[in-house]
């Protein structure tokens, strides 16, 4: 069984037992005076000034808050629902005296999140004489803006390009303008001036924002910053464990990528937020000799990037998780706890054999202290949705073990659109063949049950066989029968077990070098 070092300097962490009930942290921290429920104020820079909204509803969205509340009508809904980039806004953070810049649907996030940050719309850019940013200038030379609601999205996924690479001396080609705008969908089927307009934006004078005098002011915000009220951005990890503990009904979230959707489309009341964020242990991923643990405040983006600095073969993968804006405010430690069975990242995390580490902020003998305990990824799930969280637990680590020498490791994605979808299917198989003999096999499946699962049945089929066809003809029957998916709108049972075992065949194939054709070649 895998042992995992301490993954946190404040954890004390022997070998993992998945019986054990929660090893106790030696971390002491005098409780929080936590305040009541009341409305938590709202302030972020806009067009050179601090905006100070009072009474915003945890729920209301930042869409709803720049189009009714403020009255700022250049940012457009579509959908509501994060899918099609029309609601994009930049927003920023000061992060060591610079600005981090991210494009984000404003439809699904909530107005509190962008408390203390920098925020710019379509109507932000021109300069005041109507000199057009050039980004605007690009989509109007290629004859890229078509519709009055898609293009003031696809102006912003620009702009937060254009901060991310122009401004800084870095040119864009083509692969880096079709990630950036991955968010934004073009119903007149128009992309093709409009990567034309991002790929020519190194030809003019790069125009930055002047930073420094909006870091001051964020600076000042931040000083002045309360996690309190019914919007709680804690800032630390006793803080947030606390906040946790004392509100057990509050609704904990990190991007919101899922949770927006339950405010726009589910019309859920939600009254009251903590917002686990800003959580500074958590925004980190550590790197051990034997693990990486990616903290569930860790973006989507970053979590792939860490996972594929390791394993290559994860990034185009991790290029096919929804579009650029959710992966750049989703996080992993979201995707793991929401549980969901077509989630992307739970059939890979599985075949890697990673481990979810579980935090609370429990009484021990008198005094309030940190606990956490470890769980193999497969045994978290207990159905569909349900997992071991218990109601006070935060779900606080993703440990993913590192590669060892003569791993060979293949992870499939398969959904009906190539960006922006969720998967029909997902298969993840990590593999060691010794002496022509498979030593060891793991492999992680989406889409085929009610939570992801681990194929343990066709890894018995697998382990001691030698890797050639009659073994993966084995496995093939195998992994058909030991799974019994639903059919759905993404795809019916029959197509989803043909897939399963079409999926082992390529990994076969690309294992054993004979491969195939890979869908990220073909252009
Ligand atoms: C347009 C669009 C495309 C998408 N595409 C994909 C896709 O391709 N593949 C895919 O798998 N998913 C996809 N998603 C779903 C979503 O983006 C992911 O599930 C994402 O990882 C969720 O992370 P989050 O930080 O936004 O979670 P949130 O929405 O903030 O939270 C989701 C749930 O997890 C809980 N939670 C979050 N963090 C923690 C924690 N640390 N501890 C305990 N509980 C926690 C919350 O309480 C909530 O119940 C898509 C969503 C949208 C809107
Ligand atoms: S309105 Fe479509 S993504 Fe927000
Ligand atoms: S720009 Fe709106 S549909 Fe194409």
């Amino acid at each position: 069984m895998a042992k995992f070092p301490c993954v946190n300097p404040g954890f004390i962490l022997g070998s993992f037992d998945p019986e054990n009930s929660f090893a106790m942290s030696k971390t002491l921290v005098s409780p929080l005076k936590l305040a009541p429920s009341v409305s938590s104020p709202l302030r972020f820079w806009h067009r050179g000034q601090i905006v100070n909204s009072g009474n915003v509803p945890p729920d209301r969205t930042l869409l709803d808050l720049l189009r009714e509340d403020l009255r700022l009508s250049a940012t457009k809904e579509g959908c509501a629902a994060g899918d099609c980039g029309a609601c994009t806004v930049v927003v920023a953070e000061a992060v060591d005296g610079r600005l981090q810049y991210r494009a984000v649907n404003s439809c699904i996030k909530p107005a509190h999140a962008i408390d203390g940050m920098a925020l710019w719309t379509a109507a932000d850019l021109a300069q005041p004489g109507g000199t057009l940013h050039p980004v605007q200038r690009a989509m109007v030379d290629c004859h890229g803006s078509q519709c009055g609601f898609c293009t003031p999205g696809f102006v912003m996924s620009l702009f937060a390009l254009y901060q991310r690479t122009v401004a800084q001396g870095q040119s864009v080609d083509k692969h880096i303008a079709l990630q950036a705008l991955s968010g934004n969908l073009c119903r007149c089927t128009g992309y093709r001036p409009i990567v034309q307009a991002a790929c020519s934006l190194q030809a003019d004078p790069a125009q930055a924002v002047d930073e420094a005098p909006i870091v001051v002011a964020l600076q000042t915000l931040a000083a002045s910053q309360q996690a309190t009220g019914d919007y709680q951005r804690p800032t630390s990890l006793p803080a947030l464990l606390q906040a946790r503990a004392h509100h057990p009904k509050a609704q904990l979230i990190a991007g919101a990528t899922d949770a927006g959707l339950w405010i726009t489309q589910g019309l859920r009341r939600i009254p009251q937020i903590i917002d686990l964020t800003r959580v500074n242990e958590l925004r980190q991923v550590m790197h051990y000799p034997d693990h990486i643990a990616i903290g569930a405040a860790v973006s989507l983006q970053d979590a792939f990037e860490a996972l594929a600095a390791d394993r290559p073969v994860i990034a185009p993968f991790g290029e096919r998780f929804a579009g650029w804006p959710i992966r750049q405010s989703g996080t992993l430690g979201g995707n793991v706890a929401n549980g969901s069975p077509i989630g992307d990242s739970m059939p890979l995390l599985i075949g890697l054999g990673a481990q979810v580490v579980l935090m609370a902020w429990r009484n021990v003998r008198g005094q309030g202290r940190m606990v956490h305990r470890h769980v193999p990824l497969e045994q978290f799930y207990t159905g569909y949705r349900q997992s071991l969280l218990a109601t006070d637990e935060v779900l606080a680590w993703v440990v993913v073990p590192r590669p060892t020498p003569g791993e060979w490791l293949g992870v499939y994605k398969v959904s009906k659109r190539q960006e922006d979808d969720i998967s029909a299917v997902c298969l993840a198989l990590q593999l060691q063949v010794h002496g022509g003999l498979i030593q060891s096999v793991r492999i992680g499946a989406g889409g085929v049950a009610a939570k992801p699962a681990r194929a343990v049945q066709t890894e018995a089929a697998l382990v001691g066989q030698p890797w050639n066809e009659a073994s993966l003809a084995a496995a093939q029957a195998t992994i058909q029968q030991e799974f019994s998916p639903l059919s759905d709108l993404r795809a019916s049972a029959d197509y989803r077990r043909k897939i399963l075992a079409q999926l082992l065949r390529r990994a076969w194939l690309e294992s054993t070098g004979q491969s195939a054709i890979r869908l990220e070649d073909l252009t």
